[in-house]
């Protein structure tokens, strides 16, 4: 099927998605040297007030998942996270859309992340949908025996 008919629309994650999360997470994030989430961090995490979790799933395949907390009028995008396999044709543009989609009807008016120096694949979807950098956090991104990484923060005004 042509990669622009394939229909990118994430849905809201629920109790039954836990797994599915953790997966994708791990197979997102473990390659970076980050510590993937288990179940339960997903659990505990879309149990906090103001979370949310979005999954992309495309002809029953999981594909991607995002998920976004808001605070007030403040958002944080917390993680998002695409499939290997699935990269590079629109996954994560569509599950970005819909966790701004999410916190912009929450009547939220900033949107902060925080995303690795060493992640320039990222920052160019980031900055694709509007994110400016507005600081730098040393050493935020811990990644076992190699050395920790710094962090941009990136920030959109959603008025
Ligand atoms: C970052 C991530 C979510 C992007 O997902 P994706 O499905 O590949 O993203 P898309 O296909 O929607 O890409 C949208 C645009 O972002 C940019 N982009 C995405 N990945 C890129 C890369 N590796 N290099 C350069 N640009 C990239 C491109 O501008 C791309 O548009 P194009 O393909 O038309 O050129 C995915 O690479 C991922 O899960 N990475 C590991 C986890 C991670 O780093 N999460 C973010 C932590 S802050």
């Amino acid at each position: 099927m042509p990669r622009a008919l394939r229909p990118l629309i994430p849905r809201p994650m629920g109790a039954l998605d836990l797994d599915r999360a953790a997966a994708l997470h791990g197979e997102a994030f473990t390659p970076l040297g980050e510590r993937g989430w288990t179940r339960q961090d997903m659990a505990e995490l879309l149990a906090s007030p103001g979370v949310a979790g979005l999954l992309l799933q495309v002809d029953g395949t999981d594909v991607g998942m995002a998920i976004c907390r808001v605070v007030a009028d403040e958002a944080e995008l917390v993680t998002i996270a695409v499939r290997p396999a699935e990269r590079r044709r629109g996954a994560g543009r569509a599950l970005l859309a819909a966790a701004l989609g999410h916190v912009r009807a929450t009547g939220a008016r900033t949107l902060f992340l925080e995303v690795a120096t060493d992640n320039p694949g990222a920052r160019t979807l980031y900055e694709g949908a509007g994110f400016r950098d507005v600081g730098r956090r040393p050493a935020y991104f811990r990644r076992g025996d190699r050395p920790a990484v710094d962090a941009f923060i990136m920030r959109l005004d959603l008025d």
